[in-house]
């Protein structure tokens, strides 16, 4: 009731309070729990920042393990799957697929998605966490007409992603330690970012009382899209295009500069970071060292940093605190390891799932109420219904 204010896209409109992550966006800080990004990436592994995440600690040796353990258990995905993965065509995009599948694991496991209790709540965090990265790979495996894999027991959770992906049926296969490292540090620094889009839209289908995978299913739609988590593959892209078309990065500085043309420089601005992304920072030192440590010499990154600096000195970015963000360079890496550019939003995924399940159980236990924003009306008066031969 009263009067409505109006704030298109949420700029400065808080929709909870929250005890997950902290952000200063003048000051480039983000931390999670308490715990500076820079530590965890340094210091953490991915799956002691999901129980971080989603539990408000890190976990003791004896939480992780058991944690693990559980994950493990709930790796195995209905049979049943395959056959609705076989009804989707090769060329499919993987972050379609990976929301329906995520949906689909509701028809299979329907206990687990409006969990009643702590006991349930934690089996169902864990039964997720272990399905969604099996599905993952698996939207990649269906696009290459591969066989799928199975969770591997005997090694971790981020090398499990990279046999699920590329182990051939007649090799054999062992991750390369300093790829599993890298992904480790990427996973972490998407793991959760408080309120974005995707994160917001789980919150507010859950908060119609919707279960935790069909909040889920419904983040991935919304982090698919290029402003947003789509941000990382449209990047490689440009960077893509930029390099065929002679590595002439002016061009491209001057489309994203021109209002009349749609272009944007991808991978560049953030709605809450106005200094820089404390993200993008990391990712930036990590896409050095990996590129490095793999041997890899990629004209791609050097178009990369050319775009940067120009971008760092030109008035219309420096104006409008434009400056790169965390899918800047992540697809470099990504393309490092082998991971396929249509693949780089799941990776995103992968990495942000602890924080979607995080901020999903903060806002059941807060007993949040139903998410519903107000609106201004602009249309019509009341008016006359024209019958169909009336009609102009
Ligand atoms: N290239 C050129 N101009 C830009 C860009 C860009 N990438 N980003 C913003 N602007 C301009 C925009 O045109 C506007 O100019 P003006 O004031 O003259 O109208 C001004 O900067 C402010 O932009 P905005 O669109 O009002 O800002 P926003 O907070 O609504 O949008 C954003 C933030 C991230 C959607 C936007 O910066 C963007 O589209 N960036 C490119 C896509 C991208 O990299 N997304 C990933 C975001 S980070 C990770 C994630 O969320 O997944």
């Amino acid at each position: 009731s009263g009067v409505v204010t109006l704030d298109p896209g949420y700029k400065n409109t808080g929709a909870c309070t929250s005890n997950i992550t902290f952000l200063d966006g003048e000051k480039g800080i983000l931390h999670y729990r308490g715990y500076s990004i820079e530590e965890l990436a340094e210091k953490g592994n991915f799956l002691e920042v999901c129980y971080l995440l989603i539990f408000g600690e890190l976990p003791t040796p004896a939480e992780i393990k058991e944690f693990e353990t559980h994950i493990r258990r709930y790796t195995l995905v209905d049979e049943e799957m395959k056959t609705i993965i076989d009804g989707f065509p090769k060329t499919a995009h993987p972050m379609g697929v990976l929301s329906a599948l995520t949906s689909a694991l509701i028809a299979f496991n329907p206990k687990a998605v409006n969990p009643g209790n702590e006991q349930e709540l934690y089996e169902a965090v864990c039964k997720l966490m272990g399905k969604f990265l099996v599905i993952a790979t698996w939207t990649y495996r269906k696009s290459k007409g591969y066989p799928l894999n199975y969770y591997d027991n005997t090694i971790g959770y981020v090398e499990n992603f990279m046999q699920l992906m590329f182990k051939l049926p007649t090799e054999p296969y062992t991750a390369n330690p300093a790829i599993v490292e890298a992904l480790d540090k990427l996973f972490i620094l998407h793991a959760d970012h408080e309120q974005n889009c995707s994160t917001s839209t789980v919150r507010m289908v859950g908060s119609s009382h919707a279960g935790l995978f069909a909040s889920v299913s419904a983040g991935i739609s919304a982090l698919w899209g290029p402003l947003h988590g789509g941000a990382n593959q449209a990047v490689l892209e440009m960077l893509e295009e930029i390099h065929a078309n002679g590595g002439d990065a002016d061009k491209y500085m001057d489309k994203a500069k021109d209002k009349n043309d749609p272009f944007r420089l991808m991978g560049f601005g953030h709605r809450v970071y106005k200094n820089f992304d404390p993200r993008a920072k990391i990712i930036k030192k990590a896409a050095d060292e990996v590129l490095a440590t793999l041997g890899v010499n990629d004209p791609i990154l050097g178009i990369a940093k050319k775009l940067e600096a120009l971008a760092l000195s030109d008035e219309y970015f420096v104006s409008r605190k434009l400056y790169p963000n965390v899918d800047f360079y992540s697809g470099i890496i990504y393309r490092a390891l082998g991971i396929p550019t249509d693949m780089f939003t799941v990776m995103f995924a992968i990495g942000r799932l602890p924080g979607w399940i995080a901020q999903w159980k903060e806002m059941r236990l807060n007993k949040e109420p139903i998410g519903r924003p107000r609106q201004v009306y602009t249309g019509y008066p009341l008016r006359e219904f024209v019958p169909s031969d009336k009609r102009k």
